[in-house]
């Protein structure tokens, strides 16, 4: 993958902060009692060192060695073991708990996103949980992602931005995203391809891994997954 411009993953826990998504996960990870887990797409480690104790071991995994990087150097982050990698790069078996936070899935296309399940359900235990969201396609968050000339300021000075969106294939979400850094002129240009797979075909691709889906929720406090939700909450159990 190309990485970030770590100016921009400078940005990334303001525009994403803690909030009702990391109160679930850190939840279930109590409830299910989890000794020793992974964090996969941990990205800046916002959520990742909330999620370590001294009764509870995490590894964060993540391709991009900007997000790496600055993960390692937050508050709290020596109580966590860093991975650059995907989840081919997760080593050691028996973790009883995993999570892909922050719609981390649909950042992963195609096949390999069986692949990566496959992975996750040989390195869980056998009843190990399995926890993450993805945004219901049926939704369309993506209506309203674009936006032309927005201004704003960070630590590394007055931002110009631009996001145009399209959906080039079924189920496929392209943002195309300029950051300006108006100080010097240099732009900045990501391309972001998004998986967007509804809640059957995910559940078929989990049980194809060998996980049991047993829970399906709309929303952060657990309210049943229905059509129109916004987001699909997994919870599965390694079979
Ligand atoms: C939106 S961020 C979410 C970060 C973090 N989990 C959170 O909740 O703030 C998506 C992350 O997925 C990572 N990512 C992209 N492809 C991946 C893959 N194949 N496997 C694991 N993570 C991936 C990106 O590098 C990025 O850090």
């Amino acid at each position: 993958m190309t990485d970030y411009d770590p100016r921009l993953v400078d940005l990334y826990d303001r525009d994403n902060p803690d909030g009702p998504d990391h109160d679930f996960y850190r939840t279930l990870a109590s409830e299910v009692r989890a000794r020793n887990m992974v964090d996969l797409g941990c990205g800046t480690g916002i959520l990742t060192v909330t999620l370590a104790s001294a009764e509870r071991t995490v590894v964060g995994v993540d391709p991009s060695a900007s997000m790496i990087g600055f993960a390692r150097n937050r508050l709290g982050a020596a109580r966590v073991d860093w991975v650059v990698g995907d989840s081919r790069n997760i080593t050691g078996t028996g973790y009883d708990f995993a999570v892909m936070t922050g719609n981390v899935v649909q950042a992963i296309p195609g096949a390999d996103w069986p692949r990566t399940l496959r992975d996750l359900r040989r390195a869980m235990g056998h009843g190990g949980t399995l926890a993450f969201e993805s945004r219901n396609p049926a939704a369309r968050a993506w209506d309203n992602w674009a936006f032309e000339d927005k201004r704003r300021d960070s630590q590394h000075g007055p931002l110009l931005e631009r996001r145009i969106v399209s959906a080039p294939a079924p189920g496929v979400v392209e943002l195309q995203t300029s950051t300006t850094f108006t100080a010097t002129g240099e732009c900045v240009h990501e391309t972001q391809l998004l998986a967007f797979r509804d809640r059957n075909s995910i559940a078929d691709d989990l049980v194809e891994a060998g996980f049991a889906v047993e829970a399906t929720y709309g929303d952060w406090v657990r309210t049943p997954y229905a059509d129109d939700a916004p987001i699909i909450v997994f919870v599965c159990r390694a079979v």
